[in-house]
C-alpha cells in the first residue's frame, strides 16, 4: 500500500481528521499522525489522554470495497501488526489481549479504535486509530495498575521509526487478509501472541456475565470460549468485554 503521512502538531482526534478527509476524497493509505490530541477517543466512549511530546497517535484511512461486516477484523489485523512492529523495534515479545490491546508485563501499552463511515450501505471510510504509549512517565491513578509505556518498561524507540515499521507490517498482513477477507492466514500468528489463550476469562455481555476458558480465535476474529458446561461460544468484539479472572489480562 502507498502511504501518505500527514503530520500535525496538535489536533482534536486523528480518527475524526481521517473520517473528515475520507469524506473530502482523500485516498486509501492516508495516515494522520499528531504529536498531541485534545479530544483523543478510546473505545466505549472513553477518552484517550494524549499529551504532547510523548506518545504515538495516528489513524490510517482505508477505503475497501468489501462488505461492512468484515470491518471489525481489521482491528485484529492492526493489533497483530503493532505487536510485530514493537517486537522488531524494541527487540522483545509483546502480547495481545483480545481483541486489540497490546500488552507488556500485564499492562496495556497500545489501544486501537476502528471506526467506519458508510454511504448508501457501502464503506466510505474505514479508519483505524492507534495510540502507543512511548515515553509517557505517569498515568492517572485509575490507570496505574493497567497502563504502561515503553519508557516505563525500560525500552525506547523513535516514534516515526515505529510508525513506519507498523505500516510496513500492516501492508503485509492486510494483503494476507484481503486474499480471503478473513483472518485464516493470520490466525496462527495472532494466537501465538494471544495472552487470553488457555486462560480462564469472564465474559461481560450487555445481557449478563459468564465464565469460561479462552481457546483462541476463529477465522472471523471471534474469541472462542469454552464454558464450564463444555459448550464453545464465539464472541464477537462489539459490546463484549473479556477480563482475566486475576485482573486486566
Ligand atoms: C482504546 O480505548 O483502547 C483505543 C484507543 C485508541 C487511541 C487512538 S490515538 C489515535 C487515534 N485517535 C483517537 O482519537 N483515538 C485513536
Amino acid at each position: 500500500m502507498k502511504y501518505n503521512i500527514i503530520r500535525l502538531e496538535r489536533t482534536g482526534s486523528t480518527n475524526e481528521d481521517a473520517k473528515r478527509l475520507a469524506k473530502e476524497g482523500a485516498p486509501e493509505g492516508t495516515v494522520v499522525v499528531a504529536d498531541s490530541q485534545d479530544a483523543g477517543k478510546g473505545r466505549r466512549g472513553r477518552k484517550w489522554i494524549s499529551p504532547p511530546g510523548s506518545n504515538l497517535y495516528f489513524t490510517l484511512l482505508l477505503k475497501p470495497d468489501f462488505s461492512p461486516d468484515r470491518a471489525s477484523m481489521l482491528t485484529l489485523v492492526m493489533a497483530l501488526s503493532v505487536a510485530e512492529a514493537l517486537e522488531s523495534v524494541a527487540g522483545i515479545e509483546f502480547g495481545i489481549k483480545w481483541p486489540n490491546d497490546i500488552v507488556l508485563n500485564r499492562k496495556k501499552i497500545c489501544g486501537i479504535l476502528t471506526e467506519m463511515t458508510m454511504q448508501d450501505g457501502v464503506i466510505e471510510g474505514l479508519v483505524i486509530g492507534v495510540g502507543v504509549n512511548v515515553s509517557q512517565k505517569e498515568f492517572p491513578e485509575e490507570l496505574q495498575t493497567t497502563a504502561t509505556s515503553l519508557q516505563l518498561e525500560g525500552l525506547s524507540c523513535e516514534r516515526m521509526e515505529l510508525l513506519n515499521c507498523i505500516l510496513e507490517c500492516f501492508t503485509k498482513n492486510y494483503e494476507a487478509f484481503l486474499k480471503c477477507l478473513d483472518l485464516g492466514r493470520l490466525k496462527a500468528r495472532y494466537e501465538e501472541k494471544l495472552l487470553n489463550r488457555g486462560k480462564e476469562v469472564r465474559v461481560l455481555e450487555p445481557s449478563g456475565e459468564y465464565g469460561g476458558r479462552a481457546l483462541g480465535i476463529n477465522e472471523n476474529g471471534e474469541l472462542l470460549v469454552e464454558t464450564f458446561d463444555g459448550k464453545v461460544k464465539e464472541i464477537f468484539a462489539g459490546e463484549v468485554s473479556v477480563r482475566g479472572i486475576y485482573g486486566y489480562v
